[in-house]
Order: C-alpha cells, then sequence, then structure tokens
C-alpha cells in the first residue's frame, strides 16, 4: 500500500502544472515521412493506478497499468511513445483532430463514443463506486437526495450520475477537471459523494482515511480500452498485440502489479 499513499500526496498541483505545459507541446501525429516511427498518446494522468504521477518512480512522467500496455504495445511494435498528459474532457477532441495517435486513459468503450471515435479491444473491466466521507452512511444514490456529487468532466461516470440527477429528488451534479479535485470537495464537504471506478476510489481513500468507498449496487462492469481516431490503421495492429499479452500472460502480470485485488476481489472489482 505505500505506493499508493505515496502518490495521493501529490495531489492536485503536480498534475495541474503538468497538464499546463503539456497544453503548449505540439504533439506530431502520425511520424510523418522522414521522422522515426514515434506514436503520441494522451492520457489523463490522475486516475491511479491506471495513470497518475509519482516523483519517485515516475521521475516527472506519468506511470500505472495503462502506460505500461502502452508502452509495451509500442515496443512490440517497433514505435517509440510519447504520452502527453491533459485534462479527461481534453481527449476525445485530441483524437477527432489527431493531434494523438491514441489515448489510454482507463477509457470506457461506449456506443456514443464510438459515433466519434474507435478502440482497441477491451483489455481490462471496472465497477462504479461512490466515495464519500466515513460514516456518512450513503449507500446508493437514493441515499444522495438533495446533495451534491462529483464526477470527471466528460467522463461516463459524470454520465452516470447526471442520469440519476434526472430520477432522483434534488441530487445535483458538479463536475471537476481532475479527479484529486472531486477528492479535495468530499473532504471539505462540499460535495456528498464522488463517482469513480472502485478501483481508481481505493486509491484515493488509503491516503484518506476520513473517506470510504461503496460499490455502486446492480451494475455491469464495463470495458476499458484504449482510444483513436476514427479509421486509425493502428487498431488491428494494437489488437493484436492485446490478444497476444492475453494469451501470453504479459496482461495478467500487469494487472497483478498495478491493480493488487483485481483477482481476489472478482465480483467487486472486476466480472
Ligand atoms: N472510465 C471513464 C470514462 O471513460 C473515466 C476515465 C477517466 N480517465 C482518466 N484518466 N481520468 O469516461
Amino acid at each position: 500500500m505505500k505506493r499508493r499513499q505515496l502518490l495521493f500526496a501529490l495531489g492536485l498541483s503536480t498534475s495541474l502544472a503538468l497538464s499546463a505545459i503539456a497544453g503548449c507541446s505540439s504533439p506530431q501525429a502520425n511520424g510523418g515521412e522522414g521522422s522515426s516511427k514515434k506514436l503520441t498518446a494522451v492520457t489523463s494522468a490522475d486516475y491511479p493506478p491506471f495513470e497518475f504521477f509519482e516523483t519517485e518512480r515516475g521521475k516527472g512522467k506519468p506511470i500505472g497499468f495503462d502506460v505500461d500496455v502502452a508502452n509495451y504495445i509500442a515496443g512490440q511494435l517497433g514505435y517509440k511513445l510519447e504520452i502527453v498528459d491533459m485534462d479527461f474532457n481534453g481527449i476525445i477532441p485530441a483524437l477527432q483532430s489527431n493531434r494523438s495517435n491514441f489515448a489510454m486513459a482507463g477509457m470506457t468503450v461506449t456506443e456514443e463514443r464510438k459515433q466519434s471515435i474507435d478502440f482497441s479491444d477491451p483489455y481490462h473491466t471496472v465497477r462504479n463506486a461512490l466515495v464519500i466521507k466515513k460514516g456518512s452512511g450513503i449507500k446508493n444514490f437514493e441515499d444522495l437526495a438533495g446533495k451534491k456529487v462529483g464526477a470527471q468532466l466528460g467522463s461516463t461516470q459524470e454520465k452516470v450520475a447526471k442520469n440519476q440527477a434526472a430520477k432522483i429528488q434534488k441530487l445535483t451534479v458538479e463536475s471537476r477537471n481532475k479527479v484529486p479535485e472531486i477528492i479535495q470537495e468530499i473532504k471539505i464537504g462540499n460535495f456528498a459523494a464522488g463517482v469513480m471506478p472502485i478501483s481508481v476510489a481505493k486509491g484515493f481513500i488509503s491516503n484518506n482515511p476520513d473517506l470510504e468507498v461503496v460499490l455502486i449496487p446492480n451494475q455491469e462492469a464495463l470495458s476499458i480500452a484504449i482510444a483513436f481516431p476514427k479509421g486509425s490503421e493502428l487498431v488491428p495492429e494494437f489488437n493484436k498485440v492485446i490478444q497476444e499479452m492475453k494469451r501470453n500472460g504479459k496482461m495478467d502480470e500487469l494487472t497483478k502489479k498495478w491493480f493488487e485485488d483485481y483477482y481476489a476481489n472478482q465480483g467487486s472489482i472486476t466480472k
């Protein structure tokens, strides 16, 4: 658990500072004529253990499950990889405008997204949870009537919260660019809950003993995949390596490395 405790101490400022830097760079998509084979990936490194900043091991670069998977795939296919951090909400526009070759950001596959971007085969699954103040007794969305709930801007969790708000009396939803901002709002009592995958929530609460996490009841596991600009020729190449990784144990190895209890908690974290 040491690793997780360290990383959340870093919190907001590092990731915000780095997103500012990332905003200034201009990734070159598709490694044009004459350049070495290079790919640029975008992520939102506020999402441990998928992608996050931790000075000790990352030295200013994002680390995590997605980063390892992306590096492995790029390595197998003979590409150099540059990973650029941005707010999650900017990721789909970055792909649509071809400013990035792919995104690895714990992204959920949805039919709606498939209209504007392409997805690889899924490489992971998540289930959503509510992060709450310890002892607040909240168990589900119904308990949040009259309260404010936070979610990441542009995420499927924001959609889930908004759908609930349409049904539940006076439940309001506020969005934030980065997940640690949501955690802060819960800690100061502004949000009664935050919606995020249980694997991400668990990391945050391990360093915040005033918080706890409850799995949202009755939900399907959500597929996580790599996202590409529509029509990208990389999709079949990437899928080939993903399938290889599932066969040769590499995906298992990386899953175990980053999600300590993914397999132990079948039924809560995964399908
Ligand atoms: N799984 C959610 C989605 O696809 C949220 C992903 C957020 N990712 C991140 N790196 N912050 O919308």
